[in-house]
């Protein structure tokens, strides 16, 4: 358990630096009016859905998440608010790579732009940065 945590809080690092690049990498594809595909979208993908099953299996298992306990505003923030947020910001990156692949040329780098971007806004907001007092640290 504690080792899926850690790597569950580690692998957030890996999840962001790959959107983030993603992310950067389609403003200058889409600039440049490239046709091509980009496999650091495939990357940022398959490192999202590592963590998605993690994450999975921690709200199986993990203390934190319990119905009974809403009130409080920790286990309703794993219970609820982390988990379906993480879920809906990985829809988007699936729905984003899948319509990406599909589109014309032109619209490649777009379709990533705008389903990437949401989900890394999403994603930011729905970590528990320690600063955020829910009893998570940075590693
Ligand atoms: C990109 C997606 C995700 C990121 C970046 C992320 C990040 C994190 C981080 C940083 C923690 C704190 C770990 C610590 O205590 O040090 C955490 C905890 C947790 N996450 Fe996620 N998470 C993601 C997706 C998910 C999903 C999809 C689920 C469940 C469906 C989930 C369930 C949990 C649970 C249950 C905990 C509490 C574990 C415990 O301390 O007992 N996470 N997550």
């Amino acid at each position: 358990m504690n080792i899926l945590v850690h790597a569950h809080s580690g692998l957030r690092y890996v999840v962001l630096a790959l959107l983030i690049a993603a992310i950067g990498s389609a403003y200058s594809k889409w600039q440049q009016n490239d046709g091509n595909d980009n496999k650091l979208y495939s990357f940022a993908l398959i490192s999202a859905h590592i963590q998605l099953l993690i994450g999975l299996i921690l709200y199986v298992m993990s203390p934190k998440v319990d119905f009974s306990m809403m009130a409080d505003k920790l286990y309703r923030f794993y219970t609820v608010e982390h988990s379906l947020m993480m879920i809906v910001a990985l829809v988007l990156i699936t729905v984003g790579r899948v319509r990406s692949r599909k589109a014309v040329a032109g619209l490649k780098h777009r379709t990533i732009l705008f389903y990437y971007g949401m989900a890394l806004i999403l994603i930011l907001i729905s970590i528990p940065w320690p600063f955020r007092n829910l009893g998570a640290g940075w590693f």
